[in-house]
């Protein structure tokens, strides 16, 4: 989309009927979010990723909601045009619906998101209804759902067996029936999220999902070469700019130790230029 205008809930459904790719990454930060922003991206989404990939821990569990809302706000304040969307971290919606309203009420008044997404199918449906209910716009997310990365027995595409592909397409189905304006698809085979996406009304965004989605997201410190504790194998590196900020660091390094840095540029002068 080449207008300025801020990317809205109805444009992302217009994108699917018209057949123009949706395009996602995360962002944590004020910073990031301003440069995928003035690249054009449609959605901004400050994932719980950001327990791994920012906070470095070994799972999303340890994410609280107080953390998601003080991420939120920051990327919030460096996006001009996209959609900024944030995800309810574990149990922050499952306890009760009044827990769901408060908790998702708080990422969009306090943090200023314009929509959540939460994890689940159908068995997240009733808090999705409820959310929708009250206003509160939600993108739902199934197949390898991090959250639950204990049941499941680790990060591992789900789907590949009839019966986890039927339960899949039970779970599409329920989350647009609850109301969600969109559905994110992680890690399963790229026929069943293509039939999904065929069968679905909203649109339907992969990671790890194949070409047929109706949009696609990466977690930008992966499509960026930030984070190499582990690579999915369905990432894709468009750049390797942790080890050019490590190049850099050295460079620093050195010149500082050389005495070379801050040269004369760089100094403060008396009004006399000494
Ligand atoms: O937390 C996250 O970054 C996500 C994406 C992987 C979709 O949920």
């Amino acid at each position: 989309m080449e207008s300025k205008s801020r990317i809205r809930i109805p444009d992302l459904l217009e994108m699917k009927r018209n057949g123009r790719k949706i395009t996602m990454l995360t962002a944590y930060d004020a910073t990031m979010a301003r440069l995928l922003d003035n690249a054009g991206i449609d959605v901004l989404l400050v994932g719980d990723s950001l327990g791994m990939v920012v906070l470095g821990e070994d799972s999303t569990l340890g994410v609280t909601l107080e953390m998601m809302v003080h991420h939120t706000r920051a990327v919030v304040k460096g996006t001009r045009q996209a959609l900024v969307v944030a995800d309810m971290p574990f149990l922050s919606f499952q306890s009760s619906m009044r827990d769901a309203v408060r908790n998702a009420g708080k990422l969009m008044q306090q943090g200023g998101a314009a929509a959540v997404k939460l994890e689940g199918g159908a068995a997240a449906a009733g808090a999705i209804r409820r959310l929708t209910d009250c206003g509160i716009p939600v993108m739902g997310h199934i197949g390898l759902v991090p959250q639950s990365v204990h049941q499941l027995g680790g990060f591992r595409p789900v789907g590949r067996t009839g019966a986890e592909a039927d339960a899949l397409l039970r779970d599409a189905e329920a989350v647009e029936g609850a109301g969600a304006f969109a559905l994110v698809l992680e890690s399963m085979p790229a026929k069943l999220a293509g039939r999904i996406t065929e069968e679905r009304s909203i649109p339907t965004i992969g990671i790890g999902a194949g070409v047929e989605c109706d949009g696609q997201v990466l977690v930008s410190y992966d499509a960026f070469g930030f984070f190499d504790a582990f690579v999915p194998r369905f990432v894709k590196r468009y750049a390797e700019l942790g080890t050019e900020v490590t190049e850099a660091a050295r460079r620093y390094i050195d010149e500082v130790r050389r005495g070379e840095f801050p040269a004369r540029e760089h100094s403060i002068l008396t009004e006399s230029g000494a």
